[in-house]
C-alpha cells in the first residue's frame, strides 16, 4: 500500500479559532493525501513502517501567499522609501536585470533553495515580465518538489523603457507561458502587476484570458495612500480601486488574490466577500513601506479568505515563522492605536500561514482526510527550557524564535524533500 504514517505531536489548525492538538498521535497518508490522524495506528496500516519522530512536531506545510522571487537580491535592502518611490529607486532595476536567462536562473535557483530552507511548500510568485526567465522559475520550484503558481508579471505602462512591454506582445507572451506547463502541482497564474502598470486594453485582454482558460489571478490592491489617489487619476471612472480590476474581469471571476489590502473601503470588503477574493496579508512590507496596519481581524470577523505572505523584497524575510510573528505584532498596534479589535492569536497566525492561504492552492493546509500531505517536522529542542512545555507553547515559541535549524523533514503531497541543488 502506497500509505506514509508519520509519528509526533501533531498540531494543526483546521479552523481560525483553535489549534488541534493530538500528541503522540500518527498522521496517516494514502497517494499523497492524509487519510487521518489516529491516537493508535489501525490494523490496516499494521505492516506500513512508522516514521516515528518523538517529540518533534508535525505541523502543516507553510504556505507564502504572496511573494516577488527576483525581488530575492534586495532583501533588506532600500526600505527608505514608500511604495512608488521604492518601485522606481529599487525594484524596477533589479527586475531589469532578468532579461538575462543566466542571471535569472542563479537567483532563482537561490531563492527556491531558501523556500525549501524555512519551509514554505507552496507559494503565489511573482517571476518578472520576462517570460524565458519565468519559466525557468517555475521549473525549479517543480524540480525542488515544492507546489504554488508562478506567474510571468504584466506591465505596459509607468515604468521604466527596459521593463514595459508592448500591450500586443504581454497578452501573447502571457498566453504562450501559461500554454508552456506541464502537468505539475506548479501552475500558472495572471499577473497583472498593479492598475498602475496596466492599460486597460491589458486589463482587459488578461480577465478574457483568466475566462477563456480559467487562470487564476493574482495583484496588489490599496496598498499605499500615493497608488490609491493614482488609480484614482488613471480611472476617474472607477468606484474604487477594486472595481478597476473587476471592471475588466480580474476581481474573483476567476480565484484571485489581492496582496495588501491596507486601505481598502467598505464596499470593497463587500465586493471581496461576495467574489471569494483573497487577500494576502503582508505584515513585514506593510511595515517597511510604511504602507500601514491591514485590518487583519476585521477580513477575518466578515469571513473574507486571508492568507499571510512575506512579499519579498517589500517583506525582508521569506520565513513564514517570521511573517506569523509579525502578523501577531501588527494586529497588536492596531488594536491599541487603530480600532481596539482584538489581536490575532497563535492559532489564528498558524491557521493564516496553512489552510486559510493554503486554500488558495486546493486542499492544502490541514491534517483533516484528504488534505494534501504537506507537512513539516520540527525539533525545537534547541528551544527547549527547564519546564516541560505543552504543543501550543511549543509552538509559539518555534513562531518567535525558531528558524530552519528546526526544521527536521519537509513533506509535500507525501514525498520526501530533499535539498534543492543550486544556489
Ligand atoms: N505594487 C506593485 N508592484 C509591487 C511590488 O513589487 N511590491 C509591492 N510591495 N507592491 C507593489
Ligand atoms: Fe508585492
Amino acid at each position: 500500500m502506497d500509505a506514509l504514517v508519520l509519528r509526533g505531536q501533531i498540531v494543526y489548525a483546521p479552523f481560525p479559532k483553535k489549534l488541534t492538538v493530538r500528541p503522540d498521535a500518527y498522521l496517516v497518508a494514502e497517494g499523497g493525501r492524509v487519510a487521518d490522524v489516529y491516537d493508535a495506528l489501525p490494523e490496516a496500516y499494521a505492516g506500513v513502517r512508522v516514521e516515528d519522530w518523538g517529540d518533534c512536531l508535525i505541523v502543516p506545510g507553510f504556505n507564502d501567499l504572496h511573494v516577488h522571487a527576483p525581488q530575492f537580491p534586495n532583501r533588506g535592502l532600500g526600505m527608505d522609501k514608500e511604495l512608488l518611490p521604492w518601485l522606481n529607486a529599487y525594484t524596477f532595476p533589479e527586475e531589469a536585470k532578468f532579461r538575462d536567462e543566466a542571471y535569472a536562473r542563479r537567483v532563482y535557483g537561490r531563492f527556491v533553495r531558501e523556500l525549501w530552507r524555512v519551509g514554505t511548500t507552496r507559494a503565489a510568485v511573482f517571476a518578472t515580465v520576462h517570460a524565458p526567465a519565468a519559466r525557468i522559475l517555475a521549473e525549479l520550484m517543480g524540480e525542488a518538489g515544492l507546489g504554488g503558481f508562478v506567474g510571468k508579471v504584466n506591465m505596459d505602462r509607468n515604468g521604466p523603457d527596459d521593463l514595459i512591454e508592448t500591450t500586443g506582445a504581454s497578452l501573447a507572451e502571457t498566453e504562450r507561458f501559461v500554454e508552456g506547463f506541464a502537468e505539475g502541482r506548479v501552475r500558472p497564474i495572471l499577473t497583472p502587476r498593479f492598475a498602475p502598470s496596466c492599460t486597460e486594453a491589458l486589463m482587459r485582454g488578461l480577465g478574457g484570458m483568466a475566462a477563456r482558460r480559467d487562470l487564476p489571478v493574482q495583484s496588489h490592491l490599496s496598498e499605499n495612500e500615493g497608488e490609491i489617489a493614482w488609480v484614482r487619476e488613471l480611472h476617474p471612472w472607477a468606484r474604487d480601486y477594486a472595481s478597476v480590476y473587476d471592471a475588466f474581469g480580474l476581481f474573483g471571476q476567476t480565484k484571485t488574490v489581492m496582496a495588501h489590502c491596507v486601505h481598502v473601503t467598505d464596499d470593497e470588503i463587500a465586493l471581496m466577500l461576495r467574489r471569494g477574493v483573497y487577500v494576502a496579508h503582508c505584515p513585514f512590507s506593510n511595515l517597511n513601506l510604511a504602507s500601514g496596519i491591514a485590518p487583519v481581524r476585521r477580513f477575518l470577523d466578515e469571513g473574507l479568505n486571508v492568507g499571510l505572505g512575506s512579499d519579498v523584497s517589500g517583506g525582508h524575510r521569506l520565513s513564514m515563522t517570521d511573517v506569523m510573528a509579525s502578523a501577531v505584532e501588527c494586529s497588536k498596534m492596531r488594536w491599541k492605536y487603530v480600532d481596539g479589535r482584538a489581536p490575532l492569536t497563535t492559532a489564528e497566525v498558524l491557521y493564516l500561514a496553512t489552510k486559510g492561504g493554503g486554500s488558495f492552492f486546493g486542499r492544502v493546509g490541514s491534517f483533516e482526510p484528504g488534505y494534501a500531505m504537506d507537512c513539516l517536522v520540527v525539533d525545537d529542542a534547541r528551544l527547549s527550557d527547564e519546564t516541560p512545555r505543552s504543543p501550543e507553547e511549543r509552538l509559539e515559541r518555534f513562531i518567535y524564535l525558531g528558524d530552519d535549524r528546526e526544521i527536521r523533514a519537509r513533506y509535500v503531497d507525501g514525498a520526501l524533500l530533499s535539498e534543492p541543488r543550486g544556489g
